[in-house]
């Protein structure tokens, strides 16, 4: 049956008011001069974490991104197993959706992540040596030159590095040997020459085992002449804080001539917080900001997410949560006010 001009119109009406219901509310907007504005004259660039999901169907989150972040960082949807689920077809719509709104937004993007033991597609784990080692070539030559020219940083290995200070025991390392990561340098190098790469690391953040063991990585990846423009230092800490050796620990890889950058801070709080531990965190993000303001080398801040309601510690961590700048309704919280004065300082 014809429904007619009139009956057309209403379908369209309730279609606008039903996407209109489902973005949400403009966000309300921050007090203060934006991130992305207060770390500009410091030559820092403030970036979050950002999910697909939530830049398509929240205005809000999509506005506050677009409004205080100088870079964004894709939290899963570049990861193998989402960009490459069967071997050789490639998914790049989510990541794409999240590297057309930065550009639109003029926002840089750190490209996360290419070589990673967790997010791994299914189909890796039946490779022997010869097929895992052209797998990975042929992984990062595809998604590194599908980005190329947009995405400014890539970490191409991530967590490499174990507890206990060791090489990481993780498929990459027991099929192809300690050599896969320099292979994975030269591969996104040769993929888009201009693409700063960097390692990035967890647990990394102060002087400890794994930090030494890290500088000690770096520093032979350097003398050998493989392409590594950069350290990431995670920075998933709580209200233990930041060790004192943070800012010693930027210093020695600066002085390796690298760029370094932090990369995925957050600080979880036990739940349910209370105001004080609202405020201490906030002396930790000050702590995080000011040591990295404190080195020259050290040119871009990443948060692990800036809203509690989209956050991996509260999803993924029992009994944590609360890490992020904002809370679940997007109002910041005493950390979002203490980055913006570490900033302006
Ligand atoms: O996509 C599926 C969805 O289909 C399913 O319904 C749902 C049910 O659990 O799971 C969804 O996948 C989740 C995925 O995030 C996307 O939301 C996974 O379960 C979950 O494990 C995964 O967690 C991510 C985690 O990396 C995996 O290792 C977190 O969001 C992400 O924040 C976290 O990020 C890592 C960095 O990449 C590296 N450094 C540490 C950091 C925190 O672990």
């Amino acid at each position: 049956m014809a429904i007619g001009a009139a009956g057309l119109l209403v379908l369209i009406v309730a279609l606008v008011v039903a996407e209109g219901l489902r973005q949400g509310r403009d966000a309300k907007p921050l007090p203060g001069q934006s991130l992305r504005e207060l770390g500009q004259p410091r030559g820092l660039s403030i970036g979050t974490a950002v999910r697909v999901d939530a830049l398509r169907n929240q205005k809000a989150y999509r506005q506050l991104v677009a409004a205080q972040f100088s870079s964004v960082t894709p939290e899963n949807e570049m990861k193998w197993g989402l960009v490459e689920p069967e071997r050789g077809k490639f998914r790049f719509e989510a990541a794409d959706a999240i590297v057309d709104a930065a550009g639109s937004a003029g926002q840089a993007v750190r490209g996360h992540t290419l070589v990673y033991h967790h997010q791994l597609p299914g189909w890796l784990g039946g490779l022997g040596r010869a097929g895992l080692r052209a797998a990975t070539e042929e992984h990062i030559r595809r998604v590194v030159g599908h980005y190329r020219g947009r995405v400014a940083v890539w970490d191409v290995v991530n967590e490499v590095i174990g507890d206990r200070g060791g090489l990481r025991r993780s498929p990459f390392a027991a099929k192809l040997g300690p050599d896969y990561i320099a292979q994975a340098f030269r591969a996104a190098r040769r993929a888009d020459p201009a693409a700063r790469l960097h390692i990035n690391e967890a647990g990394a953040d102060a002087i400890n085992p794994r930090s030494d063991r890290l500088y000690a990585l770096v520093r032979s990846l350097k003398a050998s002449g493989v392409p590594i423009d950069g350290v990431g230092l995670q920075m998933h800490v709580d209200l233990a804080g930041v060790p004192p050796t943070y800012v010693a620990n930027l210093r020695r890889f600066a002085a390796l001539g690298v760029e370094l950058a932090i990369t995925e801070a957050d600080v979880a709080l036990k739940l349910p917080a209370s105001a004080a531990d609202l405020r201490a965190q906030a002396r930790v993000y000050r702590t995080i900001v000011r040591g990295c303001l404190a080195v020259k080398a050290c040119r871009s801040l990443t948060f692990w997410g800036f809203t509690d309601g989209r956050s991996w510690i509260s999803e993924t961590r029992s009994g944590l949560g609360a890490a992020t700048l904002l809370d679940a309704a997007l109002r910041p919280k005493p950390a979002f006010r203490a980055v913006q004065r570490a900033l302006r300082r």
